[in-house]
């Protein structure tokens, strides 16, 4: 082993061992895209495969998760929405599986959800985008924190990675185990990260174009054209609506969903719908968008997310290689920064 790779297992050691993966890198869960191939590939690979469970039913998770033991041996997570009606329902059916790893995510988790899922044997997983909410996470009893900046593909917060790695790591990372997301695209920031304190990395849109990826060839082929500028945030319009912004690529849908906000805040001025539901439906417009994109193929008029590392996604390739690379490209920076 080179100066380099022994210093990148040291740096990963924690997050790996957390995980019970060989490296420290999670495939963080995409709706419709983080499915069992994929899953299963990135945890067969040596990094963290995490199924997203976005709007499944219970039943739909139970076959999931059993496709996905069906095509690995090594651990995988799951990561559910917190908002999502059934959420105990789908906390339990992890446990049936007995699931490793819970990832909790879209939101303060409600009451009762991490206590139950600890008790399961499982280890809870959750977003910062905070420091407060982090403190309040780990009195919360979290296992680990991902700490997302606005880089990523999908919902973001409003703060970059860079910054919220600068302001969370030297406080937190002494505590538990913190993986670091959002705009990671080479092999050298995660270096960079590792060095700074995190446990390990999340990447997200680095993984679409993976050869296991069930992503449509028309979404694979939307980022392996796109450039970092072209992956853009989503514009709330209406003050009384307010939207979590999502990155995607700019297409027709952005404009689609400037319609469809102004077609909710009529219904709402007229009084047609209540605020809870008028908020709905706007959450509901992303799951269909997606979907719409990622397994309809059509890439105008649906959501492409993606973040903005999707410049460097310059080819379709095995899972395997994806994961060979970045760690090849991070071991080389150790290297050459350990020379000085
Ligand atoms: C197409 C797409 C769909 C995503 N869907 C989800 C999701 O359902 N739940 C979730 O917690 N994060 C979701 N994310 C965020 C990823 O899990 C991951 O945190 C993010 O992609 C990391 O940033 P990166 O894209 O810059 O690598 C999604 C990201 C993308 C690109």
């Amino acid at each position: 082993m080179s100066k380099g790779q022994d210093r990148l297992s040291a740096l990963m050691a924690r997050g790996a061992a957390f995980l019970g993966a060989e490296t420290a890198i999670l495939a963080g869960a995409m709706s419709w895209v983080s499915e069992r191939n994929l899953v299963a590939a990135v945890s067969n690979a040596g990094g963290f495969g995490v199924i997203a469970c976005g709007a499944m039913t219970p039943a739909l998770l139970d076959a999931e998760i059993a496709g996905t033991k069906a095509l690995t041996d090594r651990p995988f997570g799951v990561n559910l929405i917190t908002m999502h009606p059934d959420l105990i329902d789908l906390i339990d059916m992890c446990a049936k599986h007995g699931v490793g790893h819970v990832v909790l995510a879209g939101g303060l988790p409600p009451g009762g959800a991490i206590d139950r899922i600890k008790a399961s044997g499982a280890k809870v997983i959750c977003f910062a985008p905070a420091m407060a909410l982090a403190k309040k996470l780990i009195r919360s009893g979290v296992d680990a924190l991902v700490i997302e900046g606005m880089e990523a593909g999908g919902h973001i917060g409003p703060v970059s990675t860079s910054v919220l790695a600068q302001e969370m790591l030297p406080e937190i990372a002494g505590t538990l185990p913190v993986f670091v997301a959002g705009g990671i695209g080479r092999g050298e920031a995660i270096a960079g990260y590792l060095e700074m304190g995190a446990a390990g990395v999340q990447l997200g849109t680095r993984f679409v174009c993976a050869h296991e990826s069930i992503a449509h060839p028309a979404f694979k082929k939307a980022f392996l054209r796109a450039s970092a500028r072209d992956a853009v945030a989503s514009v709330q319009i209406d003050a009384r609506l307010p939207v979590i912004p999502v990155r995607a690529l700019k297409n027709a849908s952005t404009e689609l969903f400037t319609a469809k906000q102004r077609e909710v805040a009529g219904s709402l001025d007229e009084g047609k719908v209540a605020m809870a539901e008028a908020q709905l439906q706007i959450e509901h417009y992303w799951a269909g968008a997606l979907r719409r994109a990622v397994i309809d193929g059509d890439v105008e008029n649906g959501s492409v997310m993606a973040g903005q590392s999707v410049g460097m996604v310059t080819k379709e390739e095995p899972t395997t290689e994806i994961i060979a690379t970045l760690l090849s490209q991070a071991a080389a920076a150790l290297e050459s920064r350990a020379a000085f």
